[in-house]
């Protein structure tokens, strides 16, 4: 691939090498000695148009550890402000010469618009409601480390399923990669067409829990309701926010998952998102800087191959 775009285009096969790769940098960034040299020489540019923490700060530190040269470009400070489009920017950006592009945009499709104007290889940090391949690719090192494999789990993903790009790439990723998935939610924030995707659907968190070797929760993503249904807060907790009678419902050694940013006592109660023995969030961000460095590397990797 010339670019990570999203899961769908990918083949279980290239899922499956990026998870291997990626299992060797965890080993890496525990250890003493951080750095290798697979970006070496490499300019990475990381253009946030959203907010972000996790995604924003690992692809950073995954860029220095291999040795890039990273940029960081202050999006709100930027001729963006002054009325430059994207596509603009993009190609200002493209006549520095940057080996990679990390994107992060609020339009779902914007990611791969860019992606046709510039020479860098483009990586989605999260387009809209339409993908986050990393996040569904850092999550599914998290299952396949705690569970031993990816096919034949049974994953529930929960709550505001209709905003979410983390829902999409998993629900792509797990599908190929032989999971069961069920989304849980009420109707307002399932789309109705969602029961044509191969999952299946459910509005009651007993029936949804029922046996689950996975429960990922989901934030409400308010900044892309649109003006549309917003349950309130207390309402939602107490049908979808995930609490210890809730999670009871699910296999005794049901893993949680949340991708971040969190809010506790909506979503998910504060206790079982803390509780080390059920709670995989933090492991999350962990394997999101070598999922990152993976990505970034087989895209260098294959770069240097196409010149060649
Ligand atoms: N999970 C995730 O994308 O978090 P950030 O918005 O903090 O990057």
């Amino acid at each position: 691939q010339n670019h990570l775009l999203g899961i769908e285009p990918l083949a279980p096969d290239e899922i499956t090498t990026i998870l291997d790769l990626a299992e060797t940098y965890v080993d890496l960034n525990r250890g003493p000695e951080k750095h290798a040299q697979a970006l070496k020489g490499l300019t990475q540019i990381n253009m946030f148009f959203e907010n972000s923490t996790r995604t924003q700060a690992s692809f950073e530190i995954a860029g220095l550890r291999l040795g890039a040269d990273v940029m960081n470009m202050a999006m709100q400070a930027s001729s963006i402000k002054k009325g430059e489009t994207l596509i603009d920017t993009a190609l200002t950006l493209n006549a520095m010469h940057p080996d990679l592009l990390v994107v992060r945009h609020p339009h779902s499709g914007a990611v791969n618009l860019l992606a046709e104007k510039v020479n860098a290889a483009v990586l989605n940090a999260g387009d809209g409601r339409h993908e986050h391949p990393t996040q569904a690719l850092l999550d599914a090192l998290t299952i396949r480390r705690a569970k031993g494999r990816l096919h034949r789990l049974t994953v529930a993903i929960c709550g505001d399923i209709a905003h979410s790009r983390v829902a999409r790439s998993n629900i792509w990723l797990l599908g190929k990669m032989e999971s069961r998935i069920r989304l849980v939610g009420p109707p307002t924030l399932i789309p109705s067409g969602a029961a044509d995707w191969g999952v299946e659907v459910h509005h009651d968190m007993a029936q949804g829990l029922a046996g689950a070797d996975v429960v990922m929760m989901l934030r409400l993503q308010r900044e892309r309701m649109d003006g549309g249904f917003i349950p309130s807060e207390r309402e939602y907790y107490h049908r979808y926010g995930l609490d210890a009678a809730k999670l009871g419902h699910a296999a005794p050694d049901a893993i949680v998952m949340h991708p971040g940013p969190m809010n506790r006592g909506v979503e998910i109660d504060g206790t079982i998102a803390d509780d080390i023995n059920r709670s995989v969030i933090q492991e999350q961000v962990e394997m999101g800087v070598a999922v990152r460095m993976a990505a970034m590397d087989l895209l260098a990797r294959h770069r240097r191959e196409m010149a060649a």
